[in-house]
């Protein structure tokens, strides 16, 4: 992505020094392999483009960028654990290159490593960023919670999943924005306008993160392409689904991710793609992720930055609304 260039070097820099190895190397390799096999880091990103826009130095948000992208691989270290995820960013999870054991403590390290990033800031900043950060983690597991308990739950609504990612995902996206905003010192109006930018382009960027586990490309996605159907995920496609299905297909997705059934994996990943396309799913939640994107432009508009900080992340938000990775 172009726009993140002149971040790149930069925050790549700032991420070896902060997590210089040390022993023992079996908690600090862990990170190291995670953090180094890079992904989008579109958070710190956000987090460093806000701070600018307010016409501060990236330089004084870095240590709210390293923060959110430390965070941001915490949770996808433990979200391994409990997704049963083999693959992430097309290389094998830490549980499984390790173990359980170290996957956990790992990420707890992280977590806290996440935290020691800040304590830099002046006080009042770094009061303003932890309120913050902590308020976003808590939710953060709040959606996480909500999300396993959806996997066996009878009944959920398409409101109730909607919040659900704004919780896992959204929130972090929002916190990194704003986060970039407090070390910017920009308005409060400002720094809640922006945050609700990232809300909306949270549930956007989930959205598009349910669309490819479906119907990515597993080279290109990094993930198992059906991860999400083999753990009898309901997410935005199977709502959808549910929502255009005729009462025969209806029955037969319930039943399909209802566990309870005798498919071998391929099978049943390839039955239940069929049906969100025969049920139109597939294209209906295309048009959800431009409902959220316009969602995000509205707040965009709202913002005190030029016109040419709007136009840059207008472009991002385009991007990451069609992006294959
Ligand atoms: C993955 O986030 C987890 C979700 C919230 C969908 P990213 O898609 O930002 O993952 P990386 O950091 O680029 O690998
Ligand atoms: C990610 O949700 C949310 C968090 C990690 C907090 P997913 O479980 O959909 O993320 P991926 O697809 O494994 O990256
Ligand atoms: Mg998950
Ligand atoms: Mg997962
Ligand atoms: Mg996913």
């Amino acid at each position: 992505m172009d726009i993140f260039k002149a971040y790149q070097k930069e925050f790549k820099s700032s991420l070896e020094k902060f997590i210089s190895d040390k022993s023992p190397q079996n908690l600090y390799r862990p990170m190291e392999y995670l953090l180094d096999l890079g992904g989008k880091r579109i958070r710190p990103f956000l987090c460093l483009m806000a701070a600018e826009s307010f016409e501060s130095s990236p330089d004084q948000a870095m240590g709210a960028a390293l923060s959110v992208e430390v965070f941001h691989n915490f949770t996808l270290m433990h979200d391994d654990i409990m997704d049963k995820a083999f693959l992430r960013r097309g290389r094998m999870t830490v549980h499984e290159k390790w173990d359980v054991n170290t996957a956990i403590l790992s990420g707890d390290a992280m977590l806290i490593k996440a935290y020691q990033s800040l304590e830099d800031y002046p006080t009042e900043i770094f009061q303003k960023l932890t309120r913050l950060l902590s308020k976003t983690a808590i939710e953060v597991c709040e959606g996480q919670q909500y999300d396993m308990d959806f996997e066996t739950a009878s009944v959920v609504t398409q409101k109730e999943y909607i919040e659900m990612i704004r919780l896992k995902t959204a929130v972090l996206v929002g916190c990194a924005l704003q986060m970039g905003a407090i070390t910017g010192k920009a308005s409060a109006e400002d720094q809640t306008v922006i945050y609700n930018f990232g809300i909306q382009l949270g549930i956007a960027f989930q959205l598009q993160d349910d669309y490819l586990d479906a119907f990515g490309d597993e080279a290109t996605f990094g993930k198992k392409i059906g991860g999400d159907i083999l753990e009898n995920k309901k997410t935005i496609l199977y709502h959808l689904a549910l929502k255009k299905a005729d009462p025969k297909q209806g029955d037969l997705l319930k039943l399909l991710l209802s566990g309870a059934q005798s498919l071998s994996d391929d099978e049943k990943i390839s039955s239940v793609k069929h049906l969100f396309k025969a049920t139109g799913a597939k294209e209906a939640t295309r048009k959800l992720i431009r409902h959220h994107s316009d969602l995000a432009e509205i707040e965009l508009e709202k913002l005190s930055i030029t016109e040419e900080q709007k136009t840059r992340f207008r472009a991002l938000k385009n991007w990451l609304m069609n992006r294959t990775y």
